[in-house]
C-alpha cells in the first residue's frame, strides 16, 4: 500500500519525502517530537501528546508551527491517507532551515513532518512471557524532559540493549537510581505492592502513559509513589514493568541477570496492562485535541 508523508505543507508519496540539507533538525538536532499511538483509527490521549508537544517546542524557543485545529486536521489527514487503523503517527517539529551557524535566527518558519506506520511495538511473545532489560550509565543531557529529537545516549544504549538480547535499557546515575528506561519511563513493584517510578523533573521524559498508568492505578485503589528508586531496589521488587506509547504497560521479568519475582509477568503489572488496553479504546481514543492529566 502507498505510504504518504506530511512535509511543510504538502502530502508527498513516502519514498520522495525529503527535507533541506540546512534543516537545523538535520545539521543541530534542533527539534522536537511525539509518538502517538493510533487504536481502531483513532489517536490516544491527543491533548495530552499535543500538550507535551508544545512544552518541549516552548522550552527550546521554537515556534509553533500551526495553530493545534490544524495541526490535527494534518494528524488526521496523514492518518486517513495512510489507512492506519492500529500503529502510530509521528509528528517532528524542527527549527527549520538557515544557514549553518550554532545561534539561531529567532521565528524562521519551523519545519513540519507528520507520518504514519502500523504495528509497532513488542511482539506476542513479549508481552507474553515479559522481558529482559539491560542497566547502564545514563548518558543523556540535564533536560530530559524535553522530547528532543536528539537521540543519540538513547540510541547507542538502545542498541547495547538489543544487542544482548535485552529489550530495554534502564538509565542509572552515579548514586545508583534508576531514571527511566531508553525510549520508555521504568517502574517497579514493592514487596508491600506499592507503585515506585521516578518523580517528574528535569531527569526523565513526562510519559503520557506514565501520567495515564499513575491515574489508573489510583482509581484502582493501588498505592503509588514517584520517588526514585535503586537497581538493588529494582532487582529485589516482586514485580517491574515499563510504559510507554507503544509498548504500553509491558511487564519486566529479568534486569540484567537476575529473575523478578518467579519470571513471569507480576498480577499487578498485567493487571494495569489490562486497564491501559481498556483506557485507549475509551473515550481518550479521539480526535478531540484537549488535555486532560495534564502531565
Ligand atoms: N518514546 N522516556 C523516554 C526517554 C521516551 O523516549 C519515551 C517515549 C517515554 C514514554 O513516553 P510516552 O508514554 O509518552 O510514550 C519515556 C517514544 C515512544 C519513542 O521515542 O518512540
Amino acid at each position: 500500500m502507498s505510504r504518504f508523508a506530511y512535509v511543510n505543507g504538502r502530502y508527498v508519496p513516502h519514498a520522495q519525502a525529503s527535507v533541506h540539507v540546512e534543516d537545523r533538525g538535520y545539521q543541530f538536532a534542533d527539534g522536537v517530537y511525539e509518538v502517538i499511538a493510533l487504536r481502531n483509527g483513532l489517536p490516544v490521549d491527543l491533548g495530552l501528546h499535543l500538550d507535551r508537544l508544545n512544552r518541549s517546542l516552548a522550552a527550546l524557543f521554537i515556534d509553533e508551527p500551526m495553530p493545534r485545529r490544524a495541526l490535527v486536521h494534518v494528524l488526521r489527514q496523514v492518518v486517513k491517507k495512510n489507512r492506519v487503523r492500529n500503529g502510530i503517527v509521528y509528528v517532528q517539529v524542527t527549527r527549520g532551515v538557515a544557514p549553518r551557524n550554532h545561534p539561531f535566527p529567532r521565528h524562521v518558519p519551523p519545519a513540519l513532518v507528520i507520518t504514519a506506520r502500523p504495528r509497532v511495538g513488542p511482539r506476542a511473545d513479549q508481552v507474553e512471557n515479559g522481558i529482559r532489560v539491560l542497566t547502564m550509565a545514563d548518558a543523556r543531557w540535564a533536560r530530559c524532559d524535553i522530547k528532543a529529537i536528539a537521540l543519540l545516549p538513547n540510541v547507542l544504549a538502545k542498541q547495547q540493549a538489543a544487542e544482548a538480547g535485552a529489550y530495554e535499557a534502564w538509565l542509572t546515575t552515579p548514586d545508583g537510581s534508576v531514571t527511566e528506561a531508553s525510549a520508555s519511563n521504568a517502574w517497579i513493584i514493592e514487596a508491600d505492592g506499592t507503585l515506585v517510578t521516578h518523580p517528574l523533573g528535569q531527569a526523565i521524559l513526562p510519559g503520557v502513559t506514565r501520567a495515564v498508568v499513575l491515574d489508573i492505578a489510583r482509581q484502582a485503589g493501588i498505592p503509588v509513589t514517584e520517588r526514585p528508586f535503586t537497581v538493588a531496589e529494582a532487582k529485589a521488587a516482586r514485580e517491574a514493568f515499563i510504559t510507554s506509547t507503544t509498548s504500553l504497560v509491558l511487564p519486566v521479568v529479568q534486569i540484567d541477570d537476575v529473575v523478578i519475582g518467579n519470571g513471569h509477568p507480576g498480577e499487578v503489572a498485567r493487571r494495569l496492562r489490562a486497564l491501559y488496553i481498556d483506557h485507549m479504546s475509551g473515550k481518550s481514543a479521539g480526535w478531540d485535541a484537549e488535555g486532560h492529566l495534564g502531565s
